[in-house]
């Protein structure tokens, strides 16, 4: 039985860092924190509960997290009841570390611990221990997913599996997140039902690798090979996705390269719900440097799959990440990758400087890249891209495209803004008589283009998916 002071409301000041794999992992603690009665706060001052969900796939992370740590020093100070807590990558891979530097932290929940946060926190207040949580589970626990704290309107990522088997030579998160393990595709659905119950019309699935995704329980040890079955399969998980009742529109991130199947790639055909959008990150233009970083394809394989894409669909966004200064990078890779840059004509680039990563094979490759070289390189490819990603969107001049209506726009009160089936923000005035609101569709006629946005004028409701 839980004592009347713990029954009271508690606050909870938890800061997110790094990808989507995070924010759902923030939106989970928060799911499983309300059922013990703790709100989110939007400031550390007066709150009951700090947590830190932390990155570490690039940069100096673990640094960041002390000095990050040390702005709530002396609130601990003044309120030692205050529970400090860190979560996400940089907790599974420190573990111990954390709590012997910093004397002040009391919880370190590691990436498949998510779902013991209320343990975790009994410990802590209860037994006034200090508790690290960093076991890894090769499988998932039912109830793992089971709470999620929405805070993302309209749109929602949906985690279908965690982990990932790649290893790349340069990449931290197979050591952080850990083997691949996928969800079961009802419990997903059932997910996607919940959401949509509650106004949410577009999913992102998320994973490291969606093409890896392998229903446990329809094939369970899934041994490898192209495509997979009906219905055991990335493909099968999709169509059920899309077809629940309510959900709109249906994304996914990310691809890896190499594992497309032709399957996927003929459902952007046949599922009108699939938005037109592939994020296929390539990393570099440079076979050498493509092998070194044990991508699994060559620049050839890459391009090939990119172009059967925009040619079977001439409307699909084509967006990318890509590492500069790889250990070796000459002028000559690099020029490679611009070439391809340029060829390709992404809609969208995540661009990065290599970053040595502890533990990684990469980070003791010899031909280390000096950081000026990196930061020269990076600035060449995003001023290339910019020049790209204005001509992509001044391509959609006079264009008609459907939005999915998210609210107001942050700069002006009378706009309201949303996304196209090609992921592209959207601002346009909004229609006074119309009550357009968040998680309705609306065709925009697109009047002006910019580096990160479009904007245009409203021209009428769409009652469903029939942006084509
Ligand atoms: N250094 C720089 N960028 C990295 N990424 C992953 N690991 C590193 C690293 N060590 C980038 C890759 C990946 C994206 C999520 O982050 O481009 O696709
Ligand atoms: Fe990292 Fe490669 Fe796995 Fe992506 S596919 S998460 S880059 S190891």
């Amino acid at each position: 039985m839980r004592d009347k002071a713990e029954n009271s409301e508690k606050k909870v000041f938890l800061e997110t860092f790094g990808c989507q794999m995070n924010d759902n992992d923030s939106e989970r603690l928060l799911g499983f924190l309300s059922g013990m009665n703790y709100v989110p706060t939007g400031e550390p001052q007066g709150a009951d509960l700090i947590i830190i969900n932390t990155c570490s796939i690039r940069d100096k992370a673990e640094q960041k997290v002390y000095s990050t740590l040390g702005r709530f020093r002396a609130m601990k100070d003044e309120n030692p009841g205050l529970i400090i807590g860190v979560a996400g990558c940089v907790a599974q891979q420190a573990g111990e570390k954390l709590l012997k530097r910093a004397p002040y932290l009391d919880m370190v929940v590691g990436t498949n611990n998510v779902h013991r946060i209320e343990s975790l926190i009994d410990e802590v207040s209860r037994r006034k221990t200090r508790v690290v949580a960093t076991e890894m589970n090769p499988a998932i626990d039912a109830g793992e997913y089971s709470e999620r704290y929405l805070n993302s309107g309209p749109r929602a990522f949906v985690s279908i599996m965690r982990g990932c088997d790649n290893f790349c030579s340069y990449c931290i998160v197979p050591f952080t997140r850990g083997r691949e393990v996928s969800r079961t595709s009802s419990e997903i659905i059932d997910e996607v039902r919940r959401l949509a119950d509650m106004g949410v019309r577009e999913v992102t699935l998320i994973g490291q690798n969606v093409n890896s995704y392998r229903d446990p329980e329809k094939g369970g040890e899934w041994a490898g090979g192209a495509g997979g079955a009906e219905g055991v399969g990335f493909t099968g998980l999709l169509r059920g996705v899309a077809a629940v009742e309510g959900i709109e529109r249906v994304r996914f991130i990310t691809s890896h390269p190499k594992d497309i199947s032709g399957e996927l790639i003929g459902l952007f055909k046949d599922e009108p719900k699939l938005c037109r959008h592939m994020h296929l990150p390539v990393q570099s233009g440079s076979d050498a440097v493509l092998k070194r970083m044990g991508r699994g394809y060559t620049r050839q394989a890459y391009l090939e799959k990119v172009y059967q894409l925009k040619e079977l669909y001439p409307d699909m966004a084509v967006t990318t990440d890509v590492i500069v200064g790889f250990p070796g990078e000459t002028k000559a890779d690099f020029r490679l990758t611009m070439d391809l840059v340029e060829a390709v004509r992404y809609d969208g680039i995540f661009s990065f400087k290599y970053s040595p990563r502890p533990g990684t094979r990469a980070a003791g490759f010899d031909g280390q890249v000096p950081d000026e070289v990196k930061s020269d390189r990076l600035s060449v490819l995003q001023e290339a891209q910019k020049g790209i990603a204005a001509e992509r969107n001044t391509s959609l001049l006079g264009k008609t495209l459907e939005v999915l209506v998210e609210g107001g726009s942050r700069l002006d009160a009378t706009e309201l803004t949303g996304r196209s089936p090609c992921n592209r923000v959207v601002n346009f005035p909004a229609p006074a008589a119309e009550g357009l609101a968040a998680g309705m569709l609306a065709y925009v006629g697109i009047t002006a283009a910019f580096t990160n946005s479009l904007r245009g004028i409203y021209k009428e409701r769409s009652e469903s998916c029939s942006w084509r």
